[in-house]
């Protein structure tokens, strides 16, 4: 089992599940989690830990390689589980350069780094390190209704900056096995929900929304599809590769879970009238408002998660409808963390440039 554990990112939606999944299933793991705490990352996700003495939190930027060499020496770092990014499509149409930077400067950083210190400092002992590189099914472009879903070996087509960074940094990753041979993994997981996700997000932002009786803005049509995973699966996927997953090897991830859009708001909207039934917008349904399309918005993913399943008996084990109502629930339980965020001057700046960018 790895012991010394670098996460990146672990103030944001994934990487603060990931945290909790590791103290509560391997509570014996140190964890540094390297954080920047931009907008999307907040030390309210991982309040309560349940083993916080083998948890360190720093403040810092991936793209600052030579801290990033300090903490792999001074915590002798042997595994890196890298989530940290910029992560959202529309911010990415807004403003591509920060994406740009985060994305692929930051994992260029972290690899480089541990390539000094891993590799060059100590040489021959590479088998006992692992990068772990989380990526996303939109490095593959989009599907038509018809076409098979997304192997591991679907020629790479990125359709956004955010996507475009992504496939970047996945290439950097697997050039520095081929090159340096560092020890990595990759994983490409389809969309995640559940708790903590940051309510720009299809899933929070329809919750948020439907609690405080705003429009629910469905993008074009409403018949976009994606391959929903709740967040606890995909954190147990990400531990089993970096445990038996082989070495150079990338792993598809997703939750089988494939309804349109349309759907899954509808599916929310009836929760919410079902949990909260006196709220003053029920309906629910009824705030359901059809807005301008995302540009160059992907029609439809889907993962084929064949290998994983195969090599490292993974399989999700929520559902959809199991998982929306749990998520719901959350986001009923923790108004509080939603009030906290939509507070925020950030959050409202966002809230004005994403309804301009539907006007123009
Ligand atoms: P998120 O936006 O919720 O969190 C990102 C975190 O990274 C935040 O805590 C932020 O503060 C931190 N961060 C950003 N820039 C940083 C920097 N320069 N240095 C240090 N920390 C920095 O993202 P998420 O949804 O949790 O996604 C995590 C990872 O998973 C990303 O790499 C994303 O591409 C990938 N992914 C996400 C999904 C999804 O559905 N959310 C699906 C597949 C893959
Ligand atoms: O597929 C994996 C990707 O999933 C991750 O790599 C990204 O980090 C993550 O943000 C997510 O990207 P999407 O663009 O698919 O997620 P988002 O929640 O923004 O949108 C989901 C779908 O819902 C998409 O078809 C756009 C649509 N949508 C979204 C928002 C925010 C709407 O119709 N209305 C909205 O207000």
């Amino acid at each position: 089992m790895n012991k010394n554990v670098l996460v990146t990112g672990g103030a944001g939606f994934i990487g603060s599940n990931f945290i909790r999944y590791l103290q509560e299933n391997a509570p014996e793991t140190k964890i540094i989690n390297l954080d920047l705490l931009t907008y999307a990352g907040s030390l309210e996700n991982l309040k309560d830990l349940p083993a916080p003495k083998n948890y360190t939190f720093v403040k810092g930027d991936i793209c600052d390689q030579p801290l990033v060499e300090r903490l792999l020496r001074e915590n002798q770092i042997d595994t890196i589980v890298h989530f940290a990014a910029e992560s959202h499509v529309d911010r990415s149409l807004k403003g591509p350069g920060a994406f740009v930077q985060t994305n692929i400067v930051g994992t260029y950083a972290l690899l480089e780094a541990a390539r000094q210190v891993w590799l060059k400092e100590n040489p021959g002992s590479s088998d006992i390190y692992r990068f772990h590189h989380i990526s996303t099914d939109e490095v593959f472009g989009t599907l038509s209704p018809t076409d098979p879903a997304f192997e591991e070996c679907t020629p790479y087509a990125p359709n956004s900056p955010y996507a475009a960074s992504k496939a970047s940094s996945d290439h950097l990753v697997r050039s520095y096995a081929h090159s340096f041979g560092l020890p990595i993994t990759i994983s490409n997981c389809s969309n995640n929900y559940g708790p903590y996700q940051f309510p720009e997000k299809l899933i929070p932002l329809m919750i948020l929304n439907a609690l405080t009786g705003k429009p629910l803005p469905i993008y074009g049509d409403g018949m976009q599809i994606r391959d929903w995973l709740y967040v606890e699966d995909h954190c147990e996927a990400i531990w089993k590769i970096v445990h038996e997953g082989k070495l150079g090897e990338s792993y598809n991830i997703g939750g089988g879970n494939q309804p349109p859009n349309i759907e899954i708001v509808k599916t929310i909207c009836a929760i919410l009238d079902e949990l909260a039934p006196t709220a003053d917008h029920t309906p629910h349904e009824q705030l359901i408002t059809y807005v301008t399309d995302r540009p160059g918005h992907d029609r439809r993913y889907a993962m084929n998660i064949e290998k994983i399943s195969r090599e490292l008996d993974w399989q999700p084990k929520y559902d959809l409808k199991t998982g929306l109502h749990k998520t719901v629930k959350w986001y009923l339980e923790n108004i509080d963390w939603l009030n906290a965020i939509i507070e925020e001057k950030d959050y409202q700046n966002w809230v004005q440039i994403n309804y301009q960018r539907r006007d123009n």
